[in-house]
């Protein structure tokens, strides 16, 4: 019987349905059983890891050409060759404001451009340069200082070192494990097509789709690389000629791993470079890893892999990739801390070594002295590292946030707590989430929906037979101040009758296939295409979809970006294919771990636009790259229900956190299996004093909400909740700081003790802000732990009892499940809100009490930053910012010099105060509406003195005199 096209059509589309469904299936079966680390390349199983990894030390071919050398008031341009083929780079060293300094390398004349990220997408701008003085020019090199700092570039073998008031701190290539690996043609290829395709070549690259002027918007580059080349346009194919090539192996022109081919057309674009910490033993950052804070020697392991990937319930302690790359590294002494920012988002890894600074031996003067080795490898790209000169920990925090950003401070309800699930089923569900937490008295302010409350997979829309009135559902969540935040994937379900699919389609928005088609492949919603966010006109178009004619919604939904790495179920290693195309020809291999950063951006400007840049946008991510910061908060991912990784949420957290992602969490339960409900209660614990508090779990794991638990358990977890609510006011503080400063609020316990060398290493406790101490518990069954105090002369106060605890040294505290062992410092002012209710917005208008602990001198200070909580009116200077100080016996309370103004409601309606010697018989308020006496008194068993309701408008400033 013949069939019809129809009947053809129907079932070839049944069977592409079930492939979606085997692909899924698959997928879901291998989520149960742990990661398959056969899916995710080693080093050598990369060419271009395993050709730089095989470089030797101290055998550098690389030499600087000081013939050719251009001094600008901040720029040095010079010539580097290769003395084994011939091929001429160009260094730039640029001098940068803030006691920066950046350093780039790129081929003097590439066959064509080599990827650099467009400033402005990762870069907030061109960073402001800084003059320098040139000391000394010679055949052996060049000296220039700017600031207190000095670099010198030596000639044979390149080399340079960077030094901070006469200490050297950073040394580039003192291994001599530079290696660029030149754009090249592929000879048999080349010469059998003959002259034709050769004159083809000799173009400028892309001619019309892509500058080929690699530093646009910089202006001076072009002419200068000229000037410093001095080798003419035409000059070029002679040039060419002359080289020759490195030890051609097969990996250069193509690759096979499992059965995935990789075409590269462009063969080997590798570069490589070695940077030295002299005089440091610990470096960190670098994340995403599940592994120390601290980061270890790969001698007997791969090198650390920045490349963003889908690996679902990670292995622990080990360097393998996951969601999210920044490649970041912060060193620290006890005398001081300096960063490195590879400004690269090809496939990158790091190797790292300890080493004594013998290379350095005439930096040093005979001395030896512990050195820190990294070697960094990317795949594509030109070298381009910035180095923060610190000195302080604290000054590099700021240093970066000046050339990346920081993240804006969140609208209250996205530091509160979350509650989410794969999946909440329906309205009914939802209905109920609400009203169980008000049931247990336990607030929530955000309930998340997973992908099932779509259609079928389509993003920005309802499964309407389970949600068919969203808005009223949303207002129902709105009445108590509640939101709800909506999954939505980059990947778009290939159906033409899906709106989102077929617009992209039509307007020819996807990423591309490098033969030139629409890029398929399989995710959630089976076979899917990805809009090619790396374009700005689809970002503009993505920004247009969250629109409310565009998508049922209503002001209290944000959004979830998740597989945004991007997670191909069937692709190498489940991402794409390195060989698809994306705008301006670049490929995936230049740029791969920027996609999600740009799908992220493109939804928080979407929420921008949704609110006509009034209210704060608030987006997760799972995929991030440097700058990430700036459009939201991000997690770790798909975890597990384990001791262990509850135990690495703290290590990777605090990378996290020192490298400008400071918005981040851990799915608080893990995500896969079932915790038992001390592992819960522990994990909570955790969360109430991490900066992104969100419980999630997975589609097959048991309802495991708060209310659901044993009473002893709930009990608990309310506990630890409402905990978090308390200090509400201090996390909102904390992140205006660290929208101005870049400081974030989880900090390892180094960045307030620089010198305390016991805290180098040690990142199963923390701090929140300079004043609060963390000890999670997470190991099972254990009812005491060890708490490290640190800091001589520093008391720290347990916040439940006031037992204190003197500061250098360590105690043991109980903990029973009903602990969480957090300490608060001496000589601080903490506000917190102690009337706990079902939202934060329920909140707003609520009362502070100041929580005051005095240090051995009787002082103290903290501040507290106020605003409307969601809208962006705080850019235009509406807030109150107060310094509290307590000294003498007065406390006082001052704006903070620059404080704008906003009318609130919230007033001070108790101050306690821990550590006070003498009998005070008397309290008076002073304030512009007067004077008055308060109610005091002296708890001897909480051994507090409380003064009760200064009744005092958070905005009036004030003195209250204790005689
Ligand atoms: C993977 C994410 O990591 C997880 O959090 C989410 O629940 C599933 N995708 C389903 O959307």
């Amino acid at each position: 019987m013949a069939l019809s096209i129809h009947d053809c059509c129907r079932r070839l589309k049944s069977h592409i349905m079930r492939i979606d469904r085997f692909f899924v299936s698959l997928l879901l079966i291998s989520q149960v059983f742990g990661v398959n680390k056969e899916n995710f390349k080693t080093c050598d199983q990369s060419g271009f890891c395993k050709r730089q990894r095989a470089m030797e030390p101290g055998k550098s071919p690389y030499v600087v050409m000081m013939d050719s050398i251009n001094v600008k008031p901040s720029k040095i341009e010079v010539q580097v060759l290769n003395k084994e083929n011939d091929v001429r780079l160009l260094l730039e060293v640029f001098t940068l404001a803030h006691n920066t300094a950046r350093i780039k390398i790129n081929e003097l004349q590439p066959l064509k451009p080599r990827y650099e990220i467009p400033p402005g997408d990762v870069l907030i701008e061109e960073p402001k340069q800084q003059q320098m003085t040139v000391t000394d020019v010679s055949n052996s090199g060049a000296t220039l200082t700017f600031e207190n700092n000095k670099i010198i570039i030596h000639t044979d073998p390149f080399r340079i070192d960077f030094l901070a008031n006469e200490t050297p701190v950073v040394v580039v290539n003192a291994q001599g494990l530079l290696k660029f690996e030149h754009l090249r043609t592929k000879e048999g290829w080349f010469n059998k097509m003959g002259s034709t395709i050769k004159s083809w070549f000799s173009k400028p690259f892309r001619q019309g789709k892509q500058d080929p002027v690699p530093n646009e918007g910089e202006g001076e580059s072009n002419a200068d690389s000229q000037q410093a080349g001095e080798v003419a346009e035409g000059e070029k194919p002679a040039e060419e000629e002359k080289k020759k090539e490195d030890n051609e192996e097969p990996s250069m022109w193509e690759e096979t791993f499992k059965t995935f081919h990789d075409s590269k057309p462009n063969g080997p674009t590798s570069i490589g470079l070695d940077i030295s910490f002299p005089n440091f033993e610990h470096v960190y950052g670098i994340p995403e890893h599940a592994d120390s804070m601290a980061l270890k020697s790969t001698k007997n392991t791969d090198p650390y892999r920045l490349f963003n990937l889908d690996v679902f319930e990670y292995d622990l302690y080990n360097p393998m990739a996951l969601y999210g790359s920044v490649p970041v590294m912060l060193a620290h002494n006890i005398e001081r801390t300096v960063g490195i920012y590879w400004n690269n988002a090809a496939e990158t890894w790091i190797d790292i070594g300890s080493n004594v600074a013998d290379k350095m031996a005439d930096l040093v003067k005979g001395m030896e002295m512990p050195q820190v080795d990294t070697h960094w490898m990317s795949e594509s790209g030109v070298i381009d590292v910035f180095i923060m000169l610190g000195p302080s920990v604290k000054d590099v925090f700021y240093q970066y946030a000046q050339l990346t950003g920081t993240t804006f401070l969140p609208p209250l309800f996205a530091i509160s707590y979350h509650q989410c699930r794969w999946n909440y089923n329906d309205e009914e569900d939802v209905k109920n989430v609400d009203a169980s937490f008000d049931k247990v008295d336990i607030p929530l302010d955000v309930i998340w929906l997973d992908i099932e409350h779509t259609d079928g997979k389509r993003y920005f829309t309802w499964a309407s037979d389970k949600f068919p009135n969203p808005v009223d559902m949303l207002k129902h969540l709105g009445a108590k101040g509640r939101r709800m935040v909506t999954i939505v994937d980059p990947h778009l379900k290939r159906d033409d009758n899906y709106k989102v699919y077929s617009e992209a389609k039509s307007k020819d928005l996807m990423v591309k296939t490098n033969n030139g088609v629409e890029y398929e492949g399989w995710c959630w919603p089976g076979s899917s295409s990805w809009p090619d966010f790396t374009n700005p006109e689809v970002r503009k178009w993505w920004t247009s979809k969250f629109q409310y004619s565009e998508y049922t919604s209503a002001p209290n939904l944000f959004i979830w970006n998740d597989m945004n790495e991007p997670s191909v179920f069937n692709g190498p290693e489940i991402t794409f294919h390195k060989d698809v195309v994306h705008y301006g020809g670049w490929e995936n291999r230049d740029l791969h771990n920027l996609y999600g950063l740009y799908v992220h951006q493109a939804t928080s400007e979407g929420q921008l636009l949704r609110s006509d840049n009034q209210e704060r946008p608030f987006v997760l991510t799972r995929a991030l790259f440097a700058g990430s910061q700036r459009f939201g908060a991000v997690w770790t991912g798909d975890n597990t229900g384990e001791w262990g990784h509850l135990k690495v949420s703290n290590p990777m957290l605090l990378s996290l956190s020192l490298t400008g992602i400071t918005f981040s969490g851990a799915d608080i339960g893990g995500f896969f299996r079932n915790p038992e409900p001390e592992l819960l209660t522990r994990w909570y614990q955790a969360g109430a004093f991490q900066p992104f508090f969100r419980a999630h779990a997975h589609l097959d794991t048991k309802r495991r909400e708060p209310y659901l638990l044993p009473e002893e358990h709930m009990r608990s977890i309310r506990n630890s909740i409402r905990l978090r609510y308390s200090y509400l006011p201090y996390w909102y503080t904390l992140f205006y700081e660290n929208e101005r400063s870049g400081t974030p609020p989880m900090r390892p316990l180094w960045v307030e003790f620089p010198q305390d060398t016991q805290t180098f290493t040690m990142d199963d406790e923390y701090l929140i802000g300079s004043d609060l101490l963390v000890k999670p518990i997470t190991e099972q069954g254990q009812t005491s732990t060890s708490v490290y105090f640190p800091g001589k002369g520093v008391v720290w106060y347990d916040i439940e009892n006031f037992e204190a605890y003197n500061g250098d040294g360590s105690a043991t505290i109980n903990a029973g499940l009903d602990k969480v062992p957090v300490f608060q410092r001496s000589g601080s002012i903490i506000p917190r809100k102690l009337r706990i209710r079902r939202s934060s917005a329920l909140m707003t208008d609520d009362p502070f009490t100041l929580f005051i602990c005095l240090d051995s001198q009787g002082k103290a200070s903290g501040e507290l930053y106020v605003d409307d909580y969601h809208s962006l009116k705080y850019k235009n200077g509406q807030f109150v910012h107060k310094q509290f100080q307590f000294s003498n016996n007065i406390l006082s309370s001052k704006a903070v010099p620059g404080s704008g103004s906003y009318d609130t409601k919230e007033w001070i309606e108790r101050v306690i105060i821990v550590g006070l010697k003498k009998g005070i018989t008397k309290v008076v308020i002073k304030s512009k509406d007067g004077e008055q006496a308060l109610q005091s008194g002296y708890d001897s068993s909480a051994k507090i003195f409380v003064i009760r309701k200064p009744s005092i408008n958070i905005q009036t400033d004030f003195i209250i005199t204790l005689q």
